[in-house]
C-alpha cells in the first residue's frame, strides 16, 4: 500500500467522523428545541385559594399579592441554575449567590443581570383556577418599570 492511499484514507475517515458529529450535534438541538416547545404547551392549574407571597412548583413559583397572581421561571438567569427562597420575598441562587425579588423578578444583587423571565399566567374563570405555561411573556422578562400584572380572562 502506498503511502498517498493511507493518507486518503485518514482524510475520508475524518470526514465521515466530522459529518457525523455534525449530525448528532444537529440532532440533539433539535430534539432540545422540540421538547421546549412542548412543554410551553403544558398547563399547569392552580386552585384559586394560593397562599399569599411565594409558592414554588419546580420550573416556576407563583407570586401572589391580593388577586393578582404572577408566575416567573426559576431558572437562574446567570448561569441556569435553580433558584430558591431566601427570605418573604427574595429568591437566591445557590450557585453564584445571585438575589432577585420575588415580586418582579429582577434582581438585587449579581452576578446575575436580568431579570428572571415572567411566564403566562392567567385565571380561567370557567373553572376558577390559576393556569401556567411555561411560555415566556415577551417584553415583560426586562426592567421596564412597570409593575408586571397577571392577566384575568
Ligand atoms: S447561576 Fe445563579 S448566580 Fe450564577
Amino acid at each position: 500500500m502506498d503511502k498517498q492511499t493511507l493518507l486518503s484514507r485518514n482524510s475520508f475517515l475524518k470526514l465521515i467522523t466530522g459529518l457525523g458529529t455534525g449530525l448528532f450535534l444537529w440532532t440533539w438541538y433539535r430534539l432540545g428545541e422540540s421538547q421546549e416547545l412542548q412543554e410551553s404547551q403544558v398547563e399547569f392549574r392552580h386552585s384559586v385559594d394560593i397562599p399569599l407571597g411565594v409558592n414554588h412548583f419546580g420550573k416556576y413559583y407563583l407570586y401572589r399579592k391580593g388577586d393578582t397572581v404572577l408566575a416567573f421561571s426559576t431558572t437562574c438567569t446567570h448561569a441556569g441554575c435553580r433558584i430558591g427562597k431566601a427570605g418573604n420575598d427574595i429568591l437566591r441562587c445557590g450557585c453564584h449567590g445571585s438575589r432577585f425579588e420575588a415580586a418582579t423578578g429582577k434582581p438585587m444583587q449579581g452576578p446575575a443581570l436580568h431579570p428572571l423571565q415572567q411566564l403566562d399566567c392567567r385565571f380561567d374563570s370557567n373553572n376558577n383556577q390559576w393556569v401556567v405555561k411555561l411560555q415566556v411573556l415577551k417584553g415583560k422578562n426586562r426592567y421596564d418599570g412597570k409593575e408586571h400584572e397577571g392577566v384575568k380572562f
